[in-house]
């Protein structure tokens, strides 16, 4: 499926972007080991969350839509997940498909390598591409019997129901897959599990399971719990905006002449907003709007308008507190004045795609002055971008940072392969059509 994108006038109006990937994946998981059901609201219908929902329907755990009143009074959209408990699970009769989802993958290895039964996950080529040896390795140190393909590289992985036991793990990368799977993990280990980190990842994992009662501690980069864990309390969740879908409109509204924004509920965790720093130091005009608290996760409005941008350097703690947002990053590079320089960001190789490679090939494409790195890239701005056909090779995140930019570049822009768009983001398309019907007319 191909999207045609054109240069769009000012983009005025309200959006409200879809639930949160990575709460929407832990509320599932977690309320499927929860002690009864568990509502989980404006979670985010798209294909990473389906592949977790197919999973959990596999192991048993029944997970199905239902109606709730919304915070307004009305009728909204929920899953109803019938939690089983932490042992209630029941085996598997073929391999677990993952599809396209690494946060799927990893966080269900942790939780399956305690379980009394043995299960295979897998998911599609892309997927299969993917390192797993960053949990194969210290999930062995922690007594699972887990193997995966490549010389216990990549997907599938093989995994033989054992009994774990805590261990002290140095993270050699800041990620929140990781990390989410050794906690996981360590609700069946005996002793204490500590997971160290080098930089701050994501934590809603230590949030969520701190809410449903288990005594997780944060000190600075170190977390630890004690397994095992008796049972996780069965807690209703409203998932907040997800800020890396927000991404896409914060640079669209920063980019079109004239254009003003408001986004709805968007999740503000400081752990998920490093783009918001980044942008604001390139001279971007953000205003946070009535701050609140949403199910444990720190939720805000966000009032954006159409400025100059210039280029700043981007490297160290930021990096794992704006991951997935490079690729919408070295867009706005390509727009702001002098050179953006992001180092430190080696992660964007084993993405979805090799992000260093596909966000120059993409941004090139478009007429943007981009050199790889081997831990990230430069970009010279500013460049009047020209339309042009690109190929998301299959990522959504690319996919879409190529249509924000056929709102600016010149004539018109393909993106070829928009299909995986809903991976992350289902009614991206509706809501590009609403706020800028001349583009895609
Ligand atoms: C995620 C963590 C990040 C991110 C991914 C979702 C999560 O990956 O890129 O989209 O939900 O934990 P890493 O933790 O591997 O960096």
């Amino acid at each position: 499926m191909n999207l045609t994108v054109r240069p769009a006038p000012p983009l005025r109006g309200v959006v409200s972007v879809p639930g949160d990937k990575s709460i929407t994946h832990r509320a599932l998981l977690l309320g499927a080991l929860g002690e009864g059901p568990t509502r989980v609201r404006g979670y985010l219908d798209g294909g990473d969350c389906r592949a977790t929902m197919g999973c959990l329907a596999a192991l048993g755990v029944e997970v199905a839509p239902t109606a709730t009143r919304t915070d307004e009074g009305g009728e909204g959209n929920a899953l109803l997940v019938r939690g089983r408990g932490l042992r209630g699970w029941r085996a598997p009769t073929g391999p677990l498909d993952c599809v396209r989802s690494g946060t799927t993958m990893r966080l269900l290895a942790g939780l399956l390598a305690g379980q009394r039964f043995d299960c295979v996950l897998d998911g599609a080529d892309q997927l299969r591409r993917r390192p797993m040896d960053r949990v194969i390795v210290p999930l062995r140190a922690m007594g699972a019997r887990i193997d995966g393909a490549d010389g216990g590289r990549r997907p599938p992985l093989a995994i033989a129901g054992a009994a774990l036991h805590g261990a002290e793990q140095v993270l050699p990368v800041a990620s929140a897959q990781v990390k989410s799977c050794l906690l996981l993990a360590g609700l069946y280990a005996a002793g204490e599990t500590v997971v160290i980190e080098p930089g701050p990842s994501r934590d809603h994992t230590e949030r969520m399971l701190a809410a449903r009662g288990v005594a997780i501690t944060t000190e600075g980069l170190r977390h630890a719990l004690r397994g095992p864990a008796g049972s996780l309390a069965a807690l209703d969740t409203t998932v907040p905006g997800d800020f890396s879908s927000a991404a896409y409109w914060l640079v669209a509204a920063l980019l079109v002449p004239g254009s003003e924004l408001l986004l709805r509920a968007v999740n503000v965790n400081p752990t998920r907003t490093g783009l918001l720093d980044v942008l604001v130091a390139m001279g971007a005009r953000i205003a946070r709007l009535d701050p609140r608290d949403e199910g444990g996760e720190p939720v805000a409005d966000l009032l954006v308008r159409a400025g100059p941008l210039r280029a700043v350097d981007v490297g160290g703690e930021v990096v794992p507190r704006m991951i997935d947002e490079f690729p919408v990053l070295a867009l706005a590079a390509a727009c702001a004045e002098g050179v953006t320089r992001v180092r430190d960001a080696a992660e964007l190789r084993v993405k979805e795609t090799d992000r260093v490679a596909t966000i120059t090939a993409v941004l090139r494409a478009l007429g943007a002055r981009v050199e790889p790195r081997p831990d990230g890239f430069d970009v010279e701005g500013p460049v009047a971008l020209v339309g042009a056909p690109v190929d998301s090779h299959g990522d959504h995140r690319l996919a879409m940072t190529a249509a924000i930019a056929g709102l600016v570049a010149a004539r018109e822009t393909v993106v070829l392969g928009a299909e995986c768009i809903p991976d992350s983001y289902p009614g991206f398309g509706d809501t590009l059509a609403r706020l800028a019907p001349e583009a895609l007319s």
